[in-house]
Order: C-alpha cells, then sequence, then structure tokens
C-alpha cells in the first residue's frame, strides 16, 4: 500500500524543482542541518523521507555513503536522476518497521521535513534509534514557523516525541534543526 502521506505524482514533481532554490530549503533547512552533521566523511548514513535526494547528494559529495527512503515513486525518481547508482534507494511507507534494516548498522540518520507526517512517532523514531551505532547521530527537522530567534528547537522536540524515546542521549541544537547523539 503506498504512504498516504508522501508526494506523489504532480506534489512530488512539485517539491523536487521547488526545493532546488527555494529559501527554506536550499538556504535554510539543508545549511542548518548539514552543519549539525557536520564532516560526514566515511560515514554511513541513512536518510529517511529522503525525497528528491537534496540531502543524500551533499552528504555523498562530503564522502558518506548514503541509502535514502521514501514513500514516493515519484520522488524517487527525481533521487535516482540526481544521484544515479552512487546511494542506494528503497521505497518504503515509513509508518511501518523499518525490518529491513540491521540495528547498529548506521553512523547516522537525516530525517528532514518528514516526521510530521507521521503518525506513529514514537514508533519511527524508536526505529531510528536501534538502526543507529553509539555515538551515531540523528537529525530530525520539522518545519517551524518562526526560522530565526529564539529556540524554535525547543518548542519543536517535545511534540516529536524523541526526548521522551530516546534516553541516554543528548540534544543539540541550532535556530532551525536539532541533533540527538545516541549514547
Ligand atoms: C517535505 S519533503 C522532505 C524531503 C527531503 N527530506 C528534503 O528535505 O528535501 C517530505 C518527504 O517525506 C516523504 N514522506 C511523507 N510521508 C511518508 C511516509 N509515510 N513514508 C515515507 N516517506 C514519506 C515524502 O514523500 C517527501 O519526500
Amino acid at each position: 500500500m503506498p504512504a498516504e502521506t508522501a508526494y506523489h505524482d504532480e506534489v512530488g514533481d512539485y517539491f523536487a524543482k521547488n526545493a532546488d532554490t527555494s529559501p527554506y530549503n536550499a538556504y535554510t533547512d539543508r545549511p542548518a542541518m548539514l552543519s549539525l552533521a557536520g564532516a560526514v566523511g566515511g560515514l554511513k548514513i541513512l536518510d529517511v523521507g529522503c525525497g528528491a535526494g537534496h540531502y543524500a547528494a551533499e552528504l555523498l559529495a562530503g564522502g558518506a555513503e548514503v541509502v535514502g527512503i521514501d514513500g514516493s515513486a515519484t520522488l524517487l525518481k527525481h533521487a535516482r536522476e540526481r544521484l544515479g547508482d552512487r546511494a542506494a534507494l528503497r521505497m518504503h511507507d515509513a509508518e511501518q518497521p523499518l525490518d529491513f534494516i540491521d540495528d547498529a548498522s548506521f553512523d547516522g540518520v537525516v530525517c528532514a521535513l518528514m516526521l510530521h507526517h507521521i503518525a506513529d512517532r514514537p514508533r519511527l523514531l524508536g526505529d531510528l534509534r536501534r538502526v543507529l551505532r553509539p555515538g551515531g547521530g540523528c537529525w530530525p527537522r520539522r518545519p517551524t514557523r518562526r526560522l530565526t530567534g529564539g529556540n524554535s528547537v525547543a518548542r519543536t522536540t517535545p511534540k516529536t516525541g524523541l526526548t521522551a524515546h530516546s534516553p541516554g542521549g543528548r540534544w543539540q541544537s541550532t535556530t532551525s534543526a536539532c541533533r540527538w547523539k545516541r549514547s
């Protein structure tokens, strides 16, 4: 069954094009998240809700190995065009368990602008923790109305449920992105 909230057909085409240059995606979201990710050379990173592969392209350029999953065939087609065979891409509804991924098999997880689409966030976040190696970083991001000033992450994280379901970790934040490190 296709993921209900995934960006299918013309919505996917619109997002793919818009995310190339939109101030929000290209100049706010990705720079903030990628700066938190830091040096990714040699790391294996899971990109959950990878969309058209914009993040994956940057992570690959930084020397990471990337696996991307998304519930939209339309966006995976755009991602394939962008990435060629440099990243492993898989169609998957993230409402369902990531049972095709081994425990502690990734150094990092990017989940950009996607978590807010998921109904059972504790289940997905638990899975993201499971697939991370100890010391691995998770970079979740959800849209906020306020991108500058104050600390949007402080308002955002309780709603994601990540704090409640990620004991033994520590938050770092900028005004628009956050990182959780698995201990
Ligand atoms: C706002 S886009 C973000 C895409 C990408 N992370 C980025 O920042 O460029 C949200 C993405 O989540 C995907 N998505 C939404 N619900 C999903 C689900 N249940 N399973 C898998 N992917 C889903 C959409 O198809 C879309 O690619």
